[in-house]
């Protein structure tokens, strides 16, 4: 992204079409945009692409459970992410759909590329496939013989004709080109994993299915009708059918891209299968492919089973889009997860945003009111601050490099550096004293200083908040814009006069959190509050809730090999997929006596493995001399139903 390349290409995954937009979708497509914007402000020609993805097995099962049809299901939800990136006002120049005629069309050529080049052959898959994932996994791979070891969720034998892209082939490659591009992966641990796993060997992977037919069909000239292409092979293509690939190839000249941003949970797809695929293809490959972590909600993973799962408007709605998009990208460093929690974002809000950002402006539009009339002139800012100067344009010269690196938060603590320094400059150059002792002249240079240094970082925080930094800019009378950003950021150049205009307070304080939806929170111990007394054992009723009971009925039991202790049970909570218990209750019940009873259960312990198995929760019983007891309700309850 360095301007010596005059094009940028920055592009989010295509999302799924199986559910609605949520606060990981919203995350990386923040990120996008943040970098889009920031590219066309350093003045290059920039192509920002999103998108859906809706092909594939996924997103078959989930029209049919609502008894649509894929394509118009795929119509529904993709309408709401275009309509989320649109109110959440995301700069994209193109919305791309893996059911357009151009992409289907790109993605039958690249195949008949790879085909033609040989990298294609046509076998028999075997092997194991997560619905959940559209990934295939070997038996060795996956968690009790059963479960996906990315999502837990149970997988499904798949027996198939197929066709293979020799990816084996590719592996040499790979490896040559991760070692030669320092930053082709970021960040640099996720780099290593990925590195770690194409050691490991690479097979040759499965791009066709034939048990369904949701799916871009096979070029014409193989002849084949009964396969579609697999899901992934699909999607990864899009970024370069958005550039015309196979039609028009009219924006080819986008390619390379800059920067592909995408999740940890899909940095194997990006980082191994693409590189490789464009190697066929004869493609250059990208330049960076950045994987951010995922976000938690007080600590817990989301689900839709849990209710805990962030809607990003009603966050932006509630806190301010711009400040929520502060906040995601200061709060976790790129790469890792982040936790989302009102408190959290409260506390940036009023201390970052408000005491930092906020105030500057009103002290800059009340002191040149009171000294001047809202004018600033800078024609003694180098005489009196010299040393701000200098160590505030040493600060912003490294900020690009941040940006270039994907180091969002370090920008943005960098970014508040500058902030401080003006705050600091006042505190410590006291300007309403300098007026009283009729030194007008220094205090002047005083605000002009900050209105300066006010300006410059409210053309580099643009990118991140450009409807605020619009309103500072216009509040200081100039407008953020290449030219400018080349005047006072390349070229470290003062403005020389402002005119400032008085705006209402940017970020109000906020006291108290706001989202309708907030679950209960898990409150962590504070200083404050009195804990129970180890004596009396007592707990608060607060306390007892954390801890989440229900009822489960079991679906099957067995032993567990090898063990005397222990069955392994799959309870129905009443949630989409069962869960799997190892409980030590062998020496008590027989496992046929199990099955169909109901049981009390921990359903929010962290997963454990025992002896090698996955263990989800936990049962309640009770023992004493005469043995042990399961708790279970006096009469059928429904699965999942709460007990409290
Ligand atoms: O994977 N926190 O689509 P997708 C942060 N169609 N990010 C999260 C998250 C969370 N809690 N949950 C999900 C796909 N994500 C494919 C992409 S690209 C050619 C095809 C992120 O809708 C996840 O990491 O399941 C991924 O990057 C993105 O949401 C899209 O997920």
């Amino acid at each position: 992204m360095s301007q010596k390349c005059k094009t940028a290409y920055i592009t989010t995954p295509i999302y799924y079409v199986n559910d609605v937009p949520h606060i990981g979708h919203a995350y990386t497509t923040i990120i996008a945009d943040t970098l889009a914007r920031y590219s066309r402000l350093i003045g290059m020609e920039t192509l920002f692409l999103t998108g859906t993805d809706e092909h594939g097995q996924k997103i078959q099962e989930a029209a049919e459970k609502r008894g649509k049809q894929p394509q118009e299901y795929a119509d529904e939800i993709s309408a709401k992410f275009r309509d989320l990136w649109d109110y959440f006002d995301i700069s994209y120049d193109k919305f791309i759909r893996t059911t357009d005629e151009k992409h289907i069309k790109g993605v039958q050529k690249a195949f008949e590329v790879m085909y033609e080049k040989g990298d294609i052959y046509k076998d028999n898959y075997e092997g194991f496939y997560c619905v959940s994932c559209e990934t295939f996994f070997t038996k060795t791979q996956l968690v009790d013989n059963e479960f996906c070891p990315d999502c837990g969720k149970p997988t499904t034998i798949v027996k198939e004709e197929s066709y293979f892209f020799r990816l084996s082939k590719y592996e040499e490659r790979l490896l040559e080109w991760y070692a030669d591009k320092e930053k082709c992966v970021l960040p640099k641990a996720k780099k290593n994993e990925v590195i770690n796993f194409v050691k490991q060997g690479l097979h040759d992977l499965s791009i066709t299915r034939t048990s369904f037919d949701w799916g871009v069909k096979l070029p014409a000239s193989l002849n084949d009708p009964k396969h579609v292409m697999y899901v992934w092979l699909d999607a990864l293509m899009n970024y370069i059918t958005a550039l015309g690939y196979g039609t028009d190839e009219k924006e080819m000249y986008f390619w390379p891209a800059t920067v592909h941003l995408v999740g940890k949970d899909i940095l194997r797809f990006h980082a191994i299968y693409w590189p490789a695929f464009l190697m066929s293809l004869g493609l250059e490959l990208p330049k960076h492919i950045g994987a951010h972590g995922w976000w938690t909600r007080n600590g817990e993973k989301m689900s839709k089973s849990k209710g805990n799962v962030v809607d990003p408007r009603e966050v932006a709605d509630a806190y301010g889009l711009e400040n929520f998009r502060y906040f995601m990208l200061r709060e976790v460093p790129f790469g890792q997860d982040g936790d989302f929690s009102q408190k959290a974002l409260i506390d940036r809000i009023n201390s970052d945003l408000s005491n930092d950002l906020g105030n500057l402006l009103n002290r800059i539009i009340g002191m040149s009111g009171k000294y001047n009339d809202f004018v600033i002139s800078s024609e003694n800012v180098m005489k009196f601050h010299r040393q701000e100067i200098e160590a505030t344009d040493a600060i912003i010269e490294k900020l690009p490099a941040y940006i270039y690196d994907l180091q969002l938060n370090r920008y943005l603590e960098e970014l508040w550096k500058v902030l401080t320094i003006a705050n600091q400059a006042i505190a410590t150059h006291e300007p309403w004293v300098k007026i009283k002792e009729g030194k007008k002249e220094e205090a002047m240079a005083l605000v002009a200083l900050v209105a300066n240094l006010l300006a410059k970082v409210s053309v580099m925080l643009s990118p991140v908040m450009p409807k605020t930094c619009q309103t500072i800019s216009e509040a200081l009378g100039f407008v953020i814009d290449t030219q400018n950003y080349e005047k006072l950021i390349l070229d470290k150049a003062l403005l020389e006069t402002f005119t400032i205009q008085k705006v209402p307070p940017l970020f109000p304080k906020i006291e108290e959190e706001l989202l309708k939806s907030e679950p209960p929170r898990v409150e962590k111990e504070s200083p404050k509050k009195e804990k129970p007394k180890e004596e009396d054992g007592l707990i608060t009723i607060d306390q007892f809730f954390q801890t989440k009971l229900k009822i489960g009925t079991i679906l099957e039991a067995e032993e567990v090999p090898k063990s005397d202790r222990l069955l392994k049970l799959k309870v129905d909570l009443g949630e989409e997929t069962p869960r799997q218990i190892i409980a030590g209750i062998k020496e008590y019940y027989k496992p046929e006596e199990l099955v169909g009873t109901q049981v009390c259960v921990v359903a929010n312990l962290k997963p454990a493995k025992i002896m090698g198995h996955l263990s989800q929760c936990m049962l309640l019983a009770a023992k004493d001399k005469n043995g042990l007891s399961l708790m279970r309700p006096e009469s059928p309850k429904e699965s999942g139903t709460p007990v409290g």
